[in-house]
């Protein structure tokens, strides 16, 4: 993306708490209408690098551009955007209605106009006619649409959300999130939503900013995060993977007793010795394997871990040299291959899946 094409550019953001460095040098570009999630760990420094984007903090160094300008030493007040904190950040003396309208009352907007806009902007979150209801009465999820709401009524062009739906229990956060989505789509509202949740961002997001320790580590789509991970910390952190411990000597791999030709899969150079495999558990195949096959090993059942239509199975491997390997085996396959704790069954490794680090 050229600056231009850029919404809002971060330039060299660095962040010093005292002696502590909170983020490093960051540079990132947001496109217009983008819904972008900054994934990491607990203290990577995501709600700091949101809250330097509104201005809440100040960053130690570095620029802030958004829509061209450089909003870099602009007061919260003077920024345009709406923000959604994580607990419930609502003003509970106020009604829906009155904590709906502040951000207008603020701009003195007119009376009348303020009571469509509100509700306008209940309907718009699923809540119409909660206007004279109190925060209290509303459960979590409906607090935080009327949180999100609240961030929406000036129209702004940028809307922050900082973990809003980690307060809420998995399936009133699977709904929400599909909505937040459903309603950034229709409003083309650039959005960052910060989150450790890395399905959550998986699911929503057009671009992952995966954080670690004040850096970015990654930026793509989902897609790319989860297939193409630019490291083992991206590969261990988005989704599950296994983890092998390997040998690189002259061009070839060796994982146990099997030997690979080292191929794409291959990151830190070419240098022999000991490295680290990365395949994802669905990149290990039980069927189809057919006479011939390549990369073929056979495993033993250690444990199996129903989750409803498939199962985890975790098995061990000697010729792999491995007794931590996660396989994704469905229900049927298992019962038609009469496969239980401690059977042997043959697996396939599809070696350009995997990663190497
Ligand atoms: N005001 C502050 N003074 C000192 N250190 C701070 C301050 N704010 C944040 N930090 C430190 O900066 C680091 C990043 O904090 P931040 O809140 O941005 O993390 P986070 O990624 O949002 O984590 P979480 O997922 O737990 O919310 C942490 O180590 C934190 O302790
Ligand atoms: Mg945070």
């Amino acid at each position: 993306m050229s600056n231009d094409d850029a919404f809002l550019d971060l330039r060299g953001i660095r962040k010093e708490f005292g002696s502590f460095t909170a983020l490093k040098d960051i540079d990132l570009r947001i496109r217009k209408g983008e819904f972008v999630c900054f994934l990491g760990p607990s203290g990577c420094g995501k709600t700091t690098l949101l809250r330097i984007i509104a201005g809440l903090e100040v960053q130690t160094a570095g620029e802030v551009h958004q829509a061209g300008r450089d909003i870099s030493r602009l007061p919260p007040a003077q920024r345009d955007y709406g923000i959604v904190f994580q607990s419930y950040a609502l003003f509970p003396n106020l009604s829906v209605a009155d904590n709906v309208a502040y951000g207008l009352v603020n701009r003195k907007t007119p009376r009348a106009q303020i009571a469509s806009r509100v509700s306008e902007l209940v309907r718009l979150v699923g809540l119409p006619g909660s206007e004279a209801k109190y925060p209290s009465q509303l459960s979590g999820g409906q607090q935080q649409r009327i949180a999100l709401a609240r961030a929406l009524a000036t129209s702004p062009s940028l809307l922050l959300l900082d973990e809003p739906l980690s307060a809420l229990d998995a399936l009133e956060r699977q709904r929400l999130r599909q909505e937040i989505r459903a309603l950034q789509q229709k409003l083309g509202v650039t959005t960052i939503m910060v989150t450790h949740d890395q399905e959550e961002a998986l699911s929503v997001a057009d671009r992952i900013v995966v954080m670690n320790h004040g850096v970015i580590e990654q930026v793509g789509t989902p897609m790319e995060i989860y297939r193409e991970p630019a490291s083992a910390f991206v590969a261990d952190f988005v989704g599950k993977v296994n983890v092998f411990p390997a040998q690189i000597s002259a061009g070839h791999l060796s994982l146990g007793e099997l030997r690979l030709p080292l191929g794409a899969q291959h990151r830190d150079g070419s240098a022999d010795g000991g490295c680290r495999v990365y395949l994802r558990p669905e990149d290990v195949l039980a069927r189809p394997i057919a006479a011939g096959d390549a990369h073929v090993f056979d495993a033993v059942i250690e444990k199996i871990e129903f989750l409803g239509s498939y199962c985890h199975v975790h098995v061990g491997s000697a010729a792999l040299h491995t007794n931590k390997l996660t396989v994704y085996l469905s229900l049927n396959f298992l019962s038609e291959q009469s496969l239980a704790i401690g059977s042997t069954l043959r697996l396939k490794l599809l070696p350009e899946r995997m990663k190497v680090f």
